[in-house]
């Protein structure tokens, strides 16, 4: 069946454990090349920056032997006024199967899904959601922890302009982890945007017994100005350093979307210390977005168990056994 990934918050609990299941059996394989797009185009819109997202997508979309069609947005029709439902069209007519989209409005990939026949996955829109950086967060804290249930995430940040705050702490909830936002009560949204999951205006608070905690970067080109006194003072109360981790879990992991702000919302010795996942997040976002790009089209593989089944299934051998 073909769909879209638009959202999180829109994933059933059992769709995004089959995702993560998916990934997780790439990432066992290595990311061994699968040919489940053999000569499709797949194509990548991309109207904000990115490093990770996009070269990560264009990475799993070649593992899968899809052909990319970069739209390079600064050089296209786009910089002649064309529309994103034209440009989607445009790219539907050229054989696109999947259209990746990041935009700087939100519901923007929503939008161009309403108008075309191809699959919409949505890589980040403004200050909405980023499903796939979440589902990327979602496997990293599993792998390194063996589960989600009960686990204690820390959020901590510009909450108020982040769409990687939404779909990690949706995700989160969903798969029964305990989410708490934290950041300058300026950059709090009035209400948390996720039901379940907690808000408080104290890092303290919200690092007591923090499995996780996730540093975002200060979202400087949404902020109008003024939303705190200046980035030193940001860095002093909400900065993430190796003090700021201590309060934590002493098994803590710090994770970080990227691109980081070091010095802002992380010292660079916890960015770069044992606690850090960074990396790793990095190298699973391939495994995500190979078996996002599978899923959408309706081609992901039959469920194979996962690295931490295959473990806890051989304890509990190992329990009966003994
Ligand atoms: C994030 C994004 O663009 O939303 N980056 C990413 O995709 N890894 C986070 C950010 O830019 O702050």
């Amino acid at each position: 069946m073909r769909r879209h990934l638009l959202t999180l918050r829109a994933l059933e609990r059992p769709q995004i454990e089959a995702l993560l299941d998916a990934a997780q059996a790439y990432a066992d394989d290595g990311g061994r090349s699968r040919p489940a797009l053999a000569g499709r185009p797949v194509a990548t819109l991309f109207y904000e920056p990115s490093t990770r997202t996009e070269m990560s997508f264009e990475l799993a979309a070649a593992r899968l032997g899809a052909v990319v069609l970069r739209c390079d947005v600064d050089h296209s029709s786009v910089r002649k006024g064309e529309s994103l439902v034209d440009t989607a069209r445009t790219f539907e007519a050229l054989g696109a199967e999947v259209l990746v989209i990041r935009h700087p409005a939100s519901g923007a990939p929503a939008l161009a899904s309403r108008h075309v026949e191809a699959s919409v996955i949505n890589a980040g829109d403004g200050m909405h959601e980023h499903p796939t950086q979440g589902l990327l967060d979602l496997l990293t804290v599993r792998q390194i922890k063996g589960r989600l249930e009960g686990l204690r995430v820390a959020i901590v940040g510009d909450v108020l302009h982040s769409r990687v705050a939404r779909s990690a702490a949706w995700g989160f909830t969903k798969l029964g982890a305990r989410v708490i936002l934290t950041g300058p009560a300026t950059l709090l949204p009035s209400a948390s945007p996720v039901p379940g999951a907690g808000m408080t205006s104290s890092l303290d608070e919200a690092l007591e017994g923090a499995d996780v905690v996730m540093t975002l970067r200060m979202q400087m080109e949404r902020q109008a100005g003024g939303f705190v006194p200046s980035l030193a003072e940001y860095a002093r109360g909400f900065g993430i350093t190796d003090a700021a981790l201590a309060r934590a879990r002493s098994d803590a992991i710090l994770m970080h979307p990227g691109p980081a702000n070091l010095g802002v919302e992380v010292s660079l010795d916890a960015a770069y210390g044992a606690r850090s996942v960074i990396s790793r997040q990095v190298e699973n976002g391939v495994f995500i977005r190979m078996a996002a790009l599978e899923w959408v089209v309706g081609r992901m593989e039959t469920r194979r168990p996962s690295t931490v089944e295959r473990h806890k299934a051989l304890d509990d051998m190992a329990q009966v056994a003994g």
